[in-house]
Order: C-alpha cells, then sequence, then structure tokens
C-alpha cells in the first residue's frame, strides 16, 4: 500500500500547525481477553488515518517548522524472540520508507525525545479525552523543568488535535471513497447471500455465518461492528446481537451488518421474509420505511441537513402511522408531540468512514450543518412494533422494520454506496424465490 495518501493528510494536519506547534497521536494497544490471550487487535481511527501502520503501541509526533524533520514515529524495537511469536515488526529502519515519515525512533526511547520535543514547542496537540496520554504528557513536562531547570520554558495552550481530525474525516478524499465503495459493496453481497440461503428453520447465527463468511472471502478484515441478525421480535431490540434464535416462517429477519475494508465501515440493514413472501401487514409497515428511506435518500444533497432529512422521514412516517390507524389525530401535532416515538425511537442518519458511528460535529455554531461532497452518511428509517406494545393491533406487534443505505453527498447530489443490495418487495421476493439463486 502506498504511504502517498497518509503522508498527505499529516502535510494537512502540519499545515494547520502554528510554528513549533507539536502534535501526538497515539495508536492503540493490545487489550487483554483473558489470561493470555487479546481481543482481536484494531488501530485506533485516527493514528490509522494518518499512518496506516497496523502495530499496536506507537505514537505519531508532528513538529511544525522542526529542522531534522516534521513528522516521526516511535514504534516497537525489532526482537526477534518476540516476532517468533507475535509476527514481524517493522522496526525503525523501514519505518522511514514504508510509512514515508522523516525519522523513526523505538518506543524506547520515546520518553527522552519528548522531553527533547515539549522543552521546544509553542503548544501542543493531542487528543483531549486520552487520559492515559494526558498523564505521560504531563510526566514529560515535569520531565523538561528537572532537565532544564529555571530556563525551562513550557507550552501553554493544548489543542484537542481529536476535533481538528474529526474535521479532516468528515470530508472523505478520492482514495477513501473508493474504499468506502468497496467497503459498502462487499457489505451488500454478504447481505444478499445472506438473502439467498435464508430458510425457516435455519437459525440466526447461520445468516451470520453467511454475512461474515463473505466479508472475509473478498478480504475485509472483520466485521465493522458485531452483526445484527433478529428474526421475529428480535428485530425490535435495535443492538440485538445475540444471534441464538430458530427462524420461523411467516416472520421477518431483520439483518444489519458491514465488513471493515482497509479500515473502512459498511453499514447495511434490510429486513426480508424468512420464507420469501412478504405477509400484507408485513409488506404495508415496510413499504412504509421503503418510502421513508428512498425519500430521504432524494433529498440528500449539498446544502440540506441531517436534521431537514430526518424531519421529512417523521413527516413521513407519521403519515404513514395515521393512514394505517395506528396513530390517531393531526399530523402537525402528532410529530410535534412526538407520537412516533415508541415505534421510530432512533436517529435516521450518522456519519459513516473509519468508524461506524464517525467523527464529525453534527451542528456548528449552534445550528445544523449543512451537507457538502465527500460526507458519507447513513440513511435508516425504521419502525418497530414490540410485542408488548399492547396499544396497537396484534396484527402490528413483533414486527421490527429497518431498511439502512450508505450514501455519499456529492456535488450533483449523493450517490448510494450500498445499492448493490436490494431493497424493493418485488426484489427481495424475486430474489428469495429464485430456486437457481437459492441452490448457489
Ligand atoms: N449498525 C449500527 C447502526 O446502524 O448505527
Ligand atoms: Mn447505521
Ligand atoms: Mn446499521
Amino acid at each position: 500500500m502506498s504511504y502517498q495518501p497518509f503522508h498527505q493528510r499529516r502535510q494537512e494536519l502540519l499545515e494547520q500547525l502554528p510554528d513549533k506547534g507539536l502534535a501526538l497521536i497515539p495508536a492503540a494497544s493490545e487489550v487483554t481477553r483473558s489470561r493470555d490471550t487479546e481481543y482481536p487487535f484494531h488501530q485506533a481511527s485516527d493514528f490509522w488515518y494518518l499512518t496506516g501502520f497496523t502495530e499496536p503501541d506507537g505514537l505519531l509526533v508532528l513538529m511544525k517548522g522542526r529542522s531534522e524533520g516534521e513528522s516521526l514515529i516511535f514504534t516497537l524495537p525489532k526482537d526477534p524472540a518476540m516476532e517468533v511469536w507475535t509476527g514481524i515488526r517493522l522496526g525503525q529502519e523501514e519505518a522511514v520508507p514504508r510509512l514515508g515519515v522523516d525519522q523513526a525512533f523505538s518506543l524506547t526511547e520515546v520518553d527522552e525525545q519528548l522531553i527533547e520535543l515539549i522543552g521546544e514547542a509553542s503548544e501542543v496537540w493531542l487528543p483531549l479525552e486520552d487520559l492515559k496520554l494526558y498523564q505521560r504528557y504531563l510526566g514529560w513536562r515535569q520531565g523538561v523543568r528537572s532537565k532544564r531547570k529555571r530556563s525551562a520554558t513550557l507550552p501553554d495552550r493544548l489543542v484537542d488535535v481529536a476535533a481538528q481530525l474529526a474535521e479532516m474525516r468528515l470530508i472523505k478524499s478520492a482514495d477513501e471513497v473508493d474504499l468506502m465503495r468497496q467497503a459498502a459493496q462487499i457489505s451488500a453481497d454478504a447481505h444478499c447471500r445472506a438473502m439467498k440461503a435464508c430458510r425457516p428453520g435455519m437459525y440466526e447465527y447461520q445468516l451470520q455465518a453467511e454475512l461474515e463468511h463473505e466479508f472475509a472471502f473478498q478480504g475485509a478484515a472483520a466485521p465493522a461492528y458485531a452483526s445484527i441478525v433478529g428474526a421475529g421480535a428480535n428485530a425490535c431490540v435495535l443492538h440485538y446481537i445475540a444471534n441464538q434464535s430458530q427462524m420461523q416462517s411467516g416472520d421477518l429477519v431483520l439483518i444489519d451488518a458491514g465488513a471493515e475494508y482497509q479500515g473502512y465501515a459498511g453499514d447495511i440493514t434490510r429486513t426480508f421474509p424468512v420464507n420469501g413472501q412478504f405477509t400484507p401487514p408485513q409488506k404495508q409497515l415496510y413499504e412504509l420505511v421503503l418510502k421513508a428511506n428512498q425519500e430521504a435518500i432524494k433529498l440528500t444533497c449539498p446544502g440540506t441537513t441531517l436534521e431537514a432529512i430526518h424531519h421529512a422521514v417523521l413527516r413521513i412516517l407519521t403519515q404513514g402511522l395515521l393512514d394505517l390507524g395506528i396513530l390517531s389525530g393531526d399530523l402537525e401535532q402528532l410529530i410535534e408531540d412526538g407520537a412516533f416515538k415508541p415505534y421510530f425511537m432512533h436517529g435516521t442518519s450518522h456519519w459513516l468512514g473509519l468508524d461506524v458511528h464517525d467523527v464529525g460535529c453534527y451542528r456548528l455554531h449552534g445550528e445544523a450543518r449543512p451537507l457538502k461532497p465527500g460526507m458519507v452518511l447513513t440513511i435508516e428509517p425504521g419502525l418497530y412494533f414490540a410485542p408488548d406494545r399492547d396499544e396497537v393491533d396484534p396484527s402490528w406487534r413483533g414486527i421490527g422494520i429497518r431498511i439502512e443505505d450508505d450514501v455519499l453527498v456529492t456535488p450533483e447530489g449523493c450517490e448510494v454506496f450500498s445499492r448493490g443490495v436490494p431493497k424493493t418487495v418485488a426484489e427481495l421476493e424475486a430474489l428469495m424465490g429464485d430456486e437457481d439463486a437459492a441452490n448457489t
């Protein structure tokens, strides 16, 4: 993989730093699962964004105007005995050409070097919510005082580098758009595969296995979040991840799953009948959610806001609930009173990127933020009628539906990254009823 995009992002961050401004961006560390096993390692998104480097425990350091080089990385030292167990470490010599940084040091030198750098820094940018790094920073400051005594000058301003990076990450570059398109396409292929494989009597975890086999088979490192496969009333639990129930004919199944590809998340939800055919009440509710999804996508373009899109969704869903006799009263009043909330209790959208709920402020200066080309968001309206919703007709109870797409804002409007997986009733029934497809 070329280091060029990562190098370019470091340059962009350096341009924002004042002269002798110092930025510290830490890698993630391994987390113990039990005894001597660890959870699968996941690199810190900001560190990945600026380095593309997958080893744990590193520290990226940028210093504007430093004559020996502005971009430094601290990485694990080479250790042949450890590498036999845990894999080859890049080491410092290779880090310079492979990561395109100016200098690389062993993590064993980090205290000594940071004391020097902080002693020269005009201000320090670090992730303000990273207490562990902040404590180390305080230690390094003490180190400057001990070493330089009364000649020590210490930076007196801290800036949240995570907030600066969030603004950069919110607008995806052309390279990122390509990767996100691939993450969504792999996710879409996995959804299609699960739909084709689905049969009454199968277990939710078996559909999860179909999805995650497709992710891995296409080179996606892992699911971007725990896959949700909820049949029947399980679909009414928004983050249902147990995936243990047997799926019954006559029920819908909701799948919310996305691949992580080269660090980027897909996040797609589809809801379809376990036996391939919607019942009339399922179809009525499904088409209402689909209408909200399609209208929201039509509204997605530069200049509009997520709040405006969400409001349009609330209007469509509330009108639909009125038409179906689930709500009664005046449309405007019902919207104002939040009468939809028992049945649609989450937002319509979130940013999508390296993190499934990606970084970036939703409001600026107290106002909803206008969409811009390069932003990627989800559109995910839903309706959920839990079995204990005694106020609704029994025919609606136990139905949960969400339809979620991944959408890039373009100069002309938007591009739906997740279009590779069908979502109309006719398309879903055709895909699932296709015997050839079922046997492949
Ligand atoms: N999969 C989590 C979400 O859709 O936000
Ligand atoms: Mn989502
Ligand atoms: Mn989702």
